[in-house]
């Protein structure tokens, strides 16, 4: 199917059908938003006191294709920081800095079932479960390569660059915020410490985690950022390897396996797609080889995925057939 022009859409069924109306990928957004824009449920992350600022009625949907055509409603030019989409970018530099046996001994890629924050280990190897949750990241954080804590920042920086295609900031008072009020990602650092599964740089790797969660970025650096992912690895815009293309399919696996959290599976079923949540309301979600999504929408439900968000994928997947086991897409 075309994707710009939308014209073989996927039925409820899973078989194709052709629907006159929309025609375009352009109004298909342009729908879901005005469809979901007014849906008053959901409430903002509070624990990090900063994200509580946020306005809750900021919303935005951008697709950028693997040709690099972008489009996007709403407010996709909001900045907002990054928050735990962060983890799946970090555990692509941790797979170039050791390879995956490595970051595999450190971080294991099993679904938890649990909330992002539990404080758990599993029990016979004593690993974080995976790293999209907060004691795995912290955990795949701590394995970034650099003389000391500068050179690690620029490291993580340079390689957020290449996938958004321009330069990016850290928000200070974010940054502030998560450092003063982290007690729980600093208790798991310590439990890690305790258990030999992170080095003894404990400040240096946790503020290397809260310094990645309050990166800026906008929708549509969401949908650059999942697109290149969509592309092998190589940003759509700019031509440059963000990651060698190796180590995408281990991303997008734990990605698929456990992205959206205790909604994984449920997410996994219904939209069939790899994708990653953040607390300040962005999802990004990769169709492989066409295209990538954005959202942002603050609001979270009780998994901590933007409301909007996972309503908008499930549509999204519906409309344009996009789940990844669809019949009728394996068929065409
Ligand atoms: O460590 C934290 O709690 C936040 N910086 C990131 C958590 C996050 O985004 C979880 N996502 N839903």
């Amino acid at each position: 199917m075309d994707m710009t022009t939308g014209e073989n859409l996927a039925s409820e069924s899973g078989t194709r059908s052709f629907r006159p109306q929309p025609h375009s990928l352009d109004s298909v957004l342009h729908q879901l938003h005005s469809k979901y824009q007014f849906l008053q449920s959901g409430n903002l992350a509070t624990y990090i006191p900063e994200l509580a600022k946020m306005d809750p009625n900021w919303f935005s949907i951008c697709v950028m294709t693997t040709d690099g055509k972008l489009f996007e409603v709403g407010d996709s030019r909001q900045l907002f920081t990054i928050q735990s989409i962060s983890k799946v970018f970090v555990h692509g530099l941790a797979l170039e800095d050791h390879g995956r046996d490595r970051v595999l001994s450190k971080v294991g890629v099993e679904p938890t079932g649990d909330a992002f924050n539990a404080i758990i280990l599993d029990e016979q190897s004593k690993r974080p479960y995976n790293p999209m949750v907060n004691a795995g990241a912290i955990a795949t954080t701590s394995l970034i390569k650099g003389k000391g804590a500068t050179e690690r920042l620029n490291r993580l920086l340079e390689m957020f660059e290449r996938y958004i295609g321009h330069e990016t900031f850290i928000d200070m008072p974010t940054f502030m915020s998560e450092r003063t009020t982290g007690h729980r990602n600093r208790a798991m650092a310590h439990l890690m410490l305790n258990f030999g599964m992170i080095d003894e740089k404990i400040d240096e790797a946790l503020d290397l985690y809260f310094q990645q969660c309050s990166l800026m970025v906008n929708c549509c650096d969401l949908a650059t950022m999942a697109a290149t992912l969509a592309n092998r690895g190589q940003n759509p815009l700019t031509g440059t390897q963000a990651v060698p293309a190796c180590y995408v399919r281990d991303m997008l696996s734990v990605m698929y396996a456990c992205g959206m959290y205790n909604y994984s599976g449920e997410w996994a079923y219904r939209v069939g797609l790899p994708a990653k949540s953040g607390v300040s309301g962005g999802v990004i979600v990769v169709v492989p080889g066409r295209m990538g999504i954005g959202i942002f929408s603050p609001p979270l439900d009780e998994r901590s995925n933007s409301v909007r968000g996972v309503k908008v994928c499930e549509d999204l997947s519906q409309l344009l057939g996009l789940h990844l086991f669809n019949c009728a897409e394996t068929e065409g």
